[in-house]
């Protein structure tokens, strides 16, 4: 038997153990008394004990990571809601409701409807300004308490104001004879539109599908008697310079023997017609002026062009077209005209983009053209697809489907009353209509019907 010695050596004090071991299995095995050396174990606790605090605070740490983690979605929800609730505030800041601005502007509108309703009173002292004046009155009461708390309704406020303003307006007229001569005028709103009596295929064919057409609307206009007329939009449907003439009814459904005048040097010149918008009236044509907030008077005499800018529309001359379904480009502005004169047919951010017609005038000595009386509706513009005057009467059309349009609304000037229960259909042939326009003389509706020509009798 083979002994095989082990020395071992415990770190402490050196001390040396001999341990004999045996032969077993090819290989030395040995038992060894482990208890003999000293264990540095104070170092291994204390390093165990850092180990262990490290471990600690390294937890700790990733708790704070995965806290802060947990705590910023928290923080992202809050501001959310934060946002979320101060959002119809924002709404109501931006468009000008509840703020202090709108309220100065209220202030203001009063004022003018003030010193309005005082210059008319001078004019007609009757019971209606007498009414109107306390009514003004009792506004400007609610509007004086509404600086000191916001209690009112202001939507409320607002209506009253534009109810107000145009009962003003209606006032003023009624010294002039106001609804025509015209008995067929005073029998109340349109009651029937008979099936197209003229339809032709425009003369600039099918695809020119914009632009106005008409008849003569003034009564003793001479030299332009009974001409009929037509204004195409041939830049891109937008804007054009030509309008082309016929003497008589043979000529135009012929369409022979034609006159054209041209307003502008091109289709892009600031005399040049910007959409559907023209209405030719004794010796002038009028229309929205291209690019701009105003209306175009060309003269076909002397072949000058005089503008008048409308009022409360400034930039935004193309915001609020004719719509419906689809919006017809560039229809913001409308020049009409019925058996009290010229009319415009636009909206403005004043009024919500709901319709505004003003009374357009032109004084043949001073050589002006002049707005003189504006109303507001409650009709969002973009809601109706083409308006028309008719008997100081606003209506409004929209679209019913491919074959048929619907005079659905009327305004009347005269009273300031509305009425949404119309419904007179037209029958068309294209789905789109770039104009409609009334003719006092022969009671007449002309209709830009895409790149057809209709008219319709008016009865009432
Ligand atoms: C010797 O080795 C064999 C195989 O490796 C094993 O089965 C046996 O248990 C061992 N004997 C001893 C005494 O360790
Ligand atoms: C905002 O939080 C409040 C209270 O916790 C809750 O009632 C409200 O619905 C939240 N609003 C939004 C927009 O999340
Ligand atoms: C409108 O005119 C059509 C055709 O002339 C007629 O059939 C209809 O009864 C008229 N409607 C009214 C309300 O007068
Ligand atoms: C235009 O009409 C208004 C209102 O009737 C009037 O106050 C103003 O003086 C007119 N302007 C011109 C240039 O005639």
């Amino acid at each position: 038997m083979l002994f095989l010695l082990l020395l071992l050596a415990s770190t402490g004090n050196c001390q040396v153990q001999y341990v004999p071991g045996q032969m077993k299995n090819d290989s030395c095995a040995c038992e060894v008394n482990t208890n003999v050396w000293l264990f540095p174990a104070k170092k291994y606790e204390a390093t165990l004990q850092q180990v262990e605090s490290c471990d600690d605070s390294l937890k700790k740490l990733q708790e704070q990571v995965h806290r802060s983690k947990q705590r910023l979605p928290e923080i992202h929800e809050v501001v959310e809601n934060i946002t979320g609730r101060l959002e119809p505030y924002q709404y109501l800041h931006y468009k000008g409701l509840y703020s202090a601005l709108s309220l100065r502007q209220l202030g203001e509108e009063l004022d003018k409807l003030e010193a309005d309703i005082n210059a008319m009173s001078l004019q007609v002292n009757n019971d209606e300004s007498t009414k109107l004046s306390k009514e003004v009155q009792k506004l400007r009461r609610d509007v004086d308490m509404m600086h000191m708390a916001d209690s009112i309704n202001m939507k409320t406020v607002k209506e009253k104001l534009r109810y107000l303003k145009n009962s003003v307006e209606s006032c003023l007229s009624i010294p002039k004879d106001f609804k025509g001569q015209q008995r067929y005028c005073l029998k109340g709103l349109m009651m029937n539109i008979s099936a197209p009596v003229i339809t032709k295929v425009s003369p600039y064919g099918k695809n020119i599908i914009s632009g106005s057409w008409g008849q003569q609307a003034l009564a003793d206009s001479e030299g332009l008697k009974n001409i009929f007329w037509i204004q195409p939009l041939l830049h891109g449907h937008l804007s054009g310079n030509t309008i082309r003439t016929y003497q008589s009814y043979e000529d135009f459904m012929a369409s022979a023997n034609h006159k054209d005048f041209t307003v502008a040097l091109s289709n892009v010149h600031p005399n040049t017609v910007e959409g559907p918008s023209a209405v030719l009236y004794g010796e002038a044509v009028y229309y929205h002026c291209y690019d701009s907030p105003s209306i175009c008077r060309y003269d076909f005499n002397n072949k000058a062009v005089t503008r008048v800018e409308l009022p409360g529309i400034e930039k935004n001359y193309r915001k609020f077209p004719y719509c419906y379904f689809d919006c017809r480009a560039n229809s913001d502005v409308d020049v009409e005209v019925d058996e009290t004169g010229l009319w415009v047919i636009y909206a403005t951010f004043g009024s919500h983009g709901n319709i505004v017609v003003s009374k357009l005038s032109w004084d043949s000595e001073a050589k002006i053209l002049n707005i003189t009386q504006t109303w507001e509706t409650r009709l969002f513009k973009k809601a109706a697809s083409n308006a028309f005057m008719s008997c100081g009467v606003l209506y409004a059309t929209r679209f019913l489907d491919d074959y048929h349009e619907e005079v659905f609304y009327a305004f009347d000037t005269a009273t300031g009353k509305e009425d949404n229960t119309l419904a007179l259909r037209m029958e068309k042939i294209g789905k789109g209509v770039a104009s409609l326009s009334y003719n006092p003389i022969n009671r007449q509706l002309y209709m830009f019907n895409d790149g057809y020509l209709l008219a319709y009798q008016a009865h009432f």
